[in-house]
């Protein structure tokens, strides 16, 4: 069997990873700015990880959902106080894309509607109502029987508040920061005012933070700079570290019911120990904070750099826009300075290291690209 071709690959393979650094199997050393997608939160291979599930695994590493498991309640706890969400309640999942698929399906069960609002440039995964071919009623939504989408531009209040005001929407979906729609920050007021325009229609506010939540933004979630709190909140991607888990934090407006969500893996007992493992690590380590620390820094000296057309972002979430195509920069950082960074678009490098980059890395970083951009053959 082959593997179906869907990846356009580097010629690099990648058999080890130590805290903000990877290994080729030859043995080169790459820096991390792109922590694989931005999954890599609390650094590659964290001792204290390791251990947690090496433990787990030697005792048990799955049952079914027909148990108790008490690991799912410790996180359920630690992730509220971690993020300030402790009145809400956790519906775990394995993918960002299984995250949001439940919340639409969710604030659907709950207004019964189907109509949603979402934002040009905007990614919420790949699934795509999976549910709608499965032949069990009483577990198909009305928004999975085919449902419309209004896309707005980010920050188009008026539109929108106009849109909402024919109390047919069923929920709004927007990330907390788009990530690959190119590191676009929504504005405080903005969300603010789409929160107030929701709660008064009837609408379910669903921030996704898959990819700018856990630390990522500076705050544990990035639209805690607006100081809202919306409806669902869907997190996967750094809440694992690598381990594949997603979570959905429902609002106390919601009610469950046996049956009304479920899944297979979500919530596996080795699932939550990289969950909580996680957790862990970020409050002994002040990840958080060092994301915004770091990121400050990082988003101030990126900005001083001649070259880059526009510095966005927020913490360890950073666009670099340029007015020439990216691909040799990148390139030239990865098989030149062992960097790796990703993309977004053809003009855009986009920066998700691990949260506990240092100030040296930091550092490092601004040196190689600023030697890159220097050098005569890329710009
Ligand atoms: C904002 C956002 N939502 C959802 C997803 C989908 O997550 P997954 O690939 O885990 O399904 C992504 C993935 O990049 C994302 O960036």
């Amino acid at each position: 069997m082959t593997l179906f071709d869907v990846y356009p690959l580097f010629d690099i393979e990648i058999t080890k990873g130590i805290g903000c650094r990877t290994y080729d199997k030859q043995g080169n050393e790459y820096l991390d700015m792109y922590g694989g997608h931005a999954v890599i939160s609390i650094g590659h291979s964290h001792p204290y990880y390791v251990q947690k599930l090496t433990h787990q695994t030697e005792n048990l590493v799955f049952y079914s959902n027909s148990v108790i498991n008490k690991l799912q309640v410790e996180l359920a706890e630690k992730l509220g106080k971690a993020s300030g969400y402790e009145d809400y309640s956790l519906f775990l999942v394995s993918t960002g894309a299984e995250a949001n698929e439940n919340a639409l399906k969710l604030a659907s069960f709950h207004n019964g509607r189907t109509k949603v609002i979402a934002f040009k440039q905007s990614f919420h995964g790949r699934t795509s109502a999976a549910v709608r071919v499965t032949n069990n009623p009483k577990i198909v939504a009305p928004i999975n029987e085919g449902f419309d989408v209004e896309f707005y531009g980010l920050n188009d209040i008026e539109s929108i508040r106009k849109s909402l005001q024919n109390k047919d929407i069923c929920a709004v979906i927007i990330e907390g920061i788009q990530g690959v729609g190119g590191i676009q920050v929504p504005n405080a007021e903005f969300l603010q005012q789409l929160n107030v325009d929701c709660k008064e229609n009837g609408t379910i506010l669903i921030l996704d933070e898959v990819q700018s939540g856990y630390g990522r933004s500076g705050k544990f979630f990035a639209h805690q700079y607006a100081d809202i709190r919306p409806d669902l909140i869907t997190i996967a991607k750094g809440m694992g570290n690598g381990f594949p888990i997603g979570g959905l934090l429902i609002s106390p407006d919601f009610k469950a019911s046996h049956g009304l969500l479920g899944t297979t893996f979500g919530g596996s007992h080795l699932a939550c120990t990289a969950a909580i493992a996680v957790l862990d690590v970020m409050k002994a380590e002040n990840l958080v904070e060092n994301a915004r620390k770091i990121g400050e820094y990082l988003i101030q000296e990126l900005r001083s750099i001649p070259q880059i057309k526009e510095v966005r972002g927020l913490g360890l979430m950073i666009g670099l826009e340029f007015e020439e195509p990216i691909k040799e920069i990148r390139n030239k950082l990865l098989f030149d300075k062992k960097i790796f960074t990703g993309v977004t678009g053809t003009h855009t490098i986009r920066l998700l290291p691990p949260l506990c980059l240092s100030k040296s890395d930091a550092v490092s970083f601004l040196k190689n690209l600023k030697e890159v951009l220097d050098s005569n053959t890329v710009v």
